[in-house]
């Protein structure tokens, strides 16, 4: 298992998933894809992350973004949990799940740390882009549920400034003013931002944000 770092393609893999066999590159298409770990089925914060996920859906589809839920945990106890989250969680999951019973994947991707369990995945997240290109990196512990409305933040981050020369700054939200990157000179922001810029130093140049 290599170390994946951002920038690095998200290595390929083909797996049984609750939706059927998957080649992770095909399955990504021409989007964005996100793909985490879940430690093990029939797990309290794991049911409610996966219903949360479900719920969302949507959210990520607007987004052009496919979601891949991984447990190591086989395809037949997979069907049962998604009832019991079904049941629980107001949501039908509507998204696959990977049986990784081998870990084969969970050590491609490296979600297993063996020092905090050397049997269960940790919580990661690995956003992907249309380049197949490793854009996102997150790992909590199995103890923390995720913040999915920060996921949806992160995607609008990456989508935003993949096309503009913008970055965004602390706790920025969809819809409010981004920071020009520093390689772009004053005399070209003042082409490539119609709206207009604000130079409160040299460094920091704000613009309403150009996408919207
Ligand atoms: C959970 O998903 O609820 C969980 C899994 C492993 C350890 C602690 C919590």
């Amino acid at each position: 298992m290599a170390t994946i770092r951002l920038g690095d393609e998200a290595p390929n893999f083909t797996a049984q998933s609750t939706e059927g066999e998957i080649n992770f590159h095909e399955w990504i298409g021409d989007g964005w894809a996100i793909l985490f770990s879940h430690p093990a089925d029939y797990t309290p914060v794991c049911t409610t992350e996966l219903g949360t996920v479900a719920r969302y859906k949507s959210e990520f589809d607007k987004r052009n973004v496919k979601v891949l839920a991984l447990s190591v945990d086989g395809l037949e106890s997979h069907k049962g949990w998604v009832k019991d989250i079904n049941e629980t969680q107001g949501a039908t999951v509507n998204f696959p799940i990977l049986a990784d019973e081998d870990k084969k994947v969970s050590y491609l991707y490296d979600m297993i740390h063996p020092n905090a369990s050397d049997k269960l995945t940790v919580r990661s997240v690995y956003i992907i882009g249309p380049d197949k290109k490793v854009k996102l990196i997150i790992v909590y512990p199995a103890s923390t549920g995720r913040n999915f409305d920060e996921l949806l933040r992160v995607i609008d981050s990456l989508q935003l400034t993949a096309y503009h020369k913008v970055a965004t700054p602390a706790n920025w939200n969809q819809g409010e003013d981004c920071v020009i990157v520093p390689s772009v000179s004053n005399e070209q922001a003042a082409k490539d931002f119609p709206k207009g810029f604000k130079e409160v130093k040299p460094y920091l140049r704000m613009t309403p944000q150009p996408n919207i």
